[in-house]
């Protein structure tokens, strides 16, 4: 297993590519078992999250190549119906098989995914919303780990989502593109990732309307055809790297940016101080010394502000001028940097009960040895590394690999001082 060590106290200067979306990529990957035919998907992100769903789709009976970022899958053969325990166990991801193999077979066996580090993460939602459309539920294997979903025919109906859950509404999405009548889901996510599976879809052939609003309707189709596809560029990493100039400081254009997803996220920096220029697919930044406060941000369901952009602002507002206070609406346990931060030099008190994050600003981090504990917040210590005085290592870069592409060539590009370890250099 790899760290990053970060030298800090660089400004950051020059200009970026922004990869692919991760979170297009993997339902899109999943949805291509929709389609018994090609796909070539363009842009899409080289990281460890796309490597294991595209080893599913080998599992399943794809055939698939890779020509630098486009990714070739053949689903002429996926007949296989049952996804392998150990896939799901090690990503969550994996259930959006659920509603793509139920289109495509009617039939799905798949492991009932654990917990993971940021929560709990159930999926009854998922589970409730797909047993409305005429199909059956049954647990099986030891401790009933696992379940299988079948129909005779999947049927078409209205769907009430208690809450706009992102994996649920593509899950109900996948299952009825091919179902017979038409689906409704009423209080669907709107997040873009939920928009770009639509779209991957409607190029295939299906029928869906109102994607990007709350309710959206999808008429059943006979099937889907072969399809060429670009996915949009990483809102989420854009973001990471506009969080490490604001606190770094320095002046930075990304290309390739999907800017009209990025309107919470640029709002919280401009209120933090940075001026921020924007095109439709490039942003400018520019981060002065002195950042300022924020007294309440709240994640939020799209076009909220969002939970995986949480951690990497905790870690700019560790420097800001003031106290700030973050409340974490989705996930139980995405303040799991707080420790790590703290030996840094930074002052944060958990309100555990009310899930809130009180930071007060000091004026300077301190390098020192820490620990990635998920993506997101393997990404927020590389930012308050950046902004440290002297040598900063994250161990378990692996974490930071599922979702970056290469973050230390990335950085290193704007100027930082960024490198992969080994382990041992963190001892
Ligand atoms: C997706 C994103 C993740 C992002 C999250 C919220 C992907 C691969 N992952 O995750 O990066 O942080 O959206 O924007 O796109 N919940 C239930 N029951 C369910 C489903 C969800 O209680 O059946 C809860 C979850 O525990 C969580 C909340 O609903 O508290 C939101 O989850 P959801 O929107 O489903 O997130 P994911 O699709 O897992």
């Amino acid at each position: 297993m790899s760290s990053i060590e970060v030298i800090g106290g660089k400004q950051l200067k020059g200009e970026l590519n922004i990869q692919g979306s991760k979170n297009a990529a993997l339902p899109v990957i999943a949805a291509t078992i929709l389609n018994k035919g090609t796909t070539v998907l363009k842009n899409c992100p080289k990281i460890l999250d796309v490597y294991h769903m595209v080893k599913i789709l080998q599992e399943l009976g794809c055939t698939t190549a890779w020509d630098g970022n486009t990714l070739y899958v053949d689903s002429r053969n996926a007949n296989s119906t049952s996804v392998p325990e150990e896939s799901v166990t090690k990503m969550r991801s994996s259930i959006l098989f659920l509603g793509s193999l139920l289109g495509r077979h009617n039939d799905v066996i798949i492991a009932y995914p654990g917990g993971c580090s940021i929560g709990k993460r159930p999926i009854d939602y998922h589970l409730n919303a797909i047993s409305k459309m005429n199909v059956t539920q049954e647990f099986i294997g030891e401790n009933d780990a696992m379940i299988h979903c079948y129909s005779d025919q999947i049927l078409g109906t209205d769907i009430f989502l208690e809450f706009p859950s992102v994996g649920a509404t593509q899950n109900v999405i996948l299952t009825g593109v091919l179902a017979k009548g038409t689906t409704r889901i009423f209080n669907a996510a709107r997040e873009p990732e939920v928009v770009e599976v639509c779209n991957y879809l409607i190029a295939a052939g299906a029928r869906i309307c109102g994607k990007g609003t709350a309710f959206i309707e999808i008429e059943g189709v006979s099937q889907l055809h072969d399809v060429e596809f670009r996915l949009s560029s990483d809102r989420i990493v854009a973001g990471t790297y506009m969080a490490a100039v604001a606190a770094a400081g320095g002046n930075v254009i990304f290309n390739n940016t999907p800017t009209g997803y990025l309107e919470s996220t640029l709002r919280v920096l401009k209120r933090i101080g940075c001026n921020i220029d924007t095109t439709e697919d490039r942003i400018t930044i520019h981060s002065r010394q002195k950042l300022l406060p924020i007294d309440l941000l709240k994640t939020q369901p799209y076009p909220g502000f969002p939970t995986d952009m949480q951690s990497q602002i905790l870690s700019v507002l560790c420097l800001a001028d003031g106290e700030s206070i973050i409340s974490e609406e989705i996930f139980e346990s995405r303040f799991q940097n707080v420790n790590d931060l703290a030996k840094m030099g930074a002052k944060i008190t958990l309100d555990a009960k009310e899930n809130k994050a009180i930071i007060t600003g000091v004026k300077q981090l301190q390098g020192a040895v820490v620990e990635a504990h998920d993506l997101r917040g393997g990404a927020a210590l590389i930012i308050a590394g950046l902004a440290a005085k002297g040598t900063t290592i994250v161990r378990n870069a692996t974490s930071i690999e599922r979702g970056y592409e290469d973050i230390c060539r990335d950085l290193a590009a704007i100027g930082a001082q960024t490198r992969y370890c080994s382990e041992n250099a963190a001892e």
